[in-house]
């Protein structure tokens, strides 16, 4: 079976962000293709972590990006033909509380990774893992576009979208499309997608391992923003829009170049409907949080762009997306064991059926 064109495999890849829930996720794909994958990122900063407990045999360095001139030399020493770039501050909350860190971490982390991108001769593609937040939020119905307005009125979501004005200004400055092949040999895109779930999160003040840790601590769950609404989407959906963006860009297609949303096909759900579907699973009681949230309530993602261009698309509904992470945790609280690379092959063997352009 030729994933992705198999134009992954002995391929040099660079991912920042690998110990993260994402990037760990995409580091478990990328081994499976075949390609030569090189981490870069902090040490992992939850226990458990699932970066650990997959404990893949890829070459890692634990380091910052905000240390330009270390990631230089990471960069010169492995010679990624295409880099990935998930590292960032993600935390909402976190952003109110520590700003700076944010800004620093997603925004001239950002600048430092395209500046050692660009003095690498070997880096042909770049994907810049993005998000929803970096629209302009008008707490409208309508989902957004890669056209909507940047914004973003709390830390996380101001930062991401200065990342967005970043990329776009490196694309224009020093990576021109019209120049591609001739004065340089770079291209770069932005990927943006919704919240993700799956098996493995542990991070702070997300919806999901919030819940997690309140099932196995035993403890009582505080719930903030119960009907705010979110696109919700299984980590693997948007892992295989960046996968697909990235061979894309690696085959030399300039016009993938640029910005891509790859949120779910459905409507969103509420926080409340997603604790609800683990209610299904385990007895969890809860509280609403009486403080106020600074955060949108209501949030879509369009992928038309994808869907039609790309001819990406989503191989779970938020029904399956849902039983995987309740799967995965069950499993690993009952035996300790990451049921990550079978959830991996059987979404592979799911869209293979579904005949999804990557697969075939
Ligand atoms: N999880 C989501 O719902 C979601 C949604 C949309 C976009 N994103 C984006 O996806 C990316 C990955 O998010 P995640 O959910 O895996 O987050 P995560 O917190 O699990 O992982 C973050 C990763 O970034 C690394 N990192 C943080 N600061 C760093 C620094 N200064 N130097 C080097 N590495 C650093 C961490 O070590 C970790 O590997 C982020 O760019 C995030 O903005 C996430």
């Amino acid at each position: 079976m030729k994933l992705f064109k198999d134009i992954y495999r002995n391929r040099s890849v660079l991912v920042t962000g690998s110990t993260g829930f994402k990037g760990s996720w995409l580091t478990l794909w990328l081994d499976k293709l075949g390609a030569k994958v090189h981490g870069y990122a902090l040490e992992p900063d939850t226990e458990p972590s699932h970066f650990k407990i997959l404990s893949l045999k890829h070459g890692q360095t634990f380091g910052d990006i905000r240390d330009h001139s270390h990631l230089d030399e990471v960069l010169r020493l492995t010679s990624p033909e295409i880099v990935f770039h998930l590292a960032a501050q993600p935390i909402v909350r976190k952003s109110f509380s520590d700003p700076l860190t944010t800004f620093e971490t997603n925004v001239m982390g950002t600048v430092n990774v395209l500046e050692s991108c660009r003095k690498c001769p070997k880096v042909r593609a770049v994907i810049h893992v993005s998000s929803d937040k970096c629209y302009e939020n008008r707490e409208w119905i309508w989902k957004y576009r890669e056209n909507d307005r940047l914004g973003g009125h709390d830390p996380y979501s101001a930062s991401k979208a200065c990342s967005e004005l970043v990329v776009s200004s490196y694309v224009k400055s020093f990576f021109p499309l019209e120049e591609y092949g001739k004065s340089h040999k770079i291209l770069l895109a932005s990927a943006r997608a919704g919240n993700v779930i799956g098996g493995g999160d542990w991070a702070q003040d997300r919806l999901v391992p919030d819940i997690v840790k309140s099932i196995t601590k035993n403890t009582s769950l505080l719930i903030r923003c119960p009907d705010s609404i979110r696109p919700w989407q299984h980590v693997l959906e948007p892992l295989s829009g960046y996968l697909m963006l990235g061979g894309k860009l690696l085959e030399g297609m300039k016009e993938f170049s640029g910005a891509w949303n790859f949120g779910p096909s459905s409507q969103g759900l509420t926080v409340l409907d997603i604790l609800h579907k683990f209610q299904e699973h385990w007895n969890i009681s809860y509280n609403i949080s009486s403080t106020q949230v600074l955060e949108s309530s209501i949030l879509g993602i369009d992928s038309t762009k994808a869907n039609t261009l790309l001819e990406w698309m989503p191989v779970l509904d938020i029904d399956n997306a849902l039983d995987m992470t309740v799967e995965w945790f069950r499993e690993f609280s009952s035996t300790s064991q990451a049921l990550s690379l079978k959830q991996l092959e059987e979404y592979i063997e799911l869209a293979t059926v579904k005949q999804i352009t990557w697969s075939r």
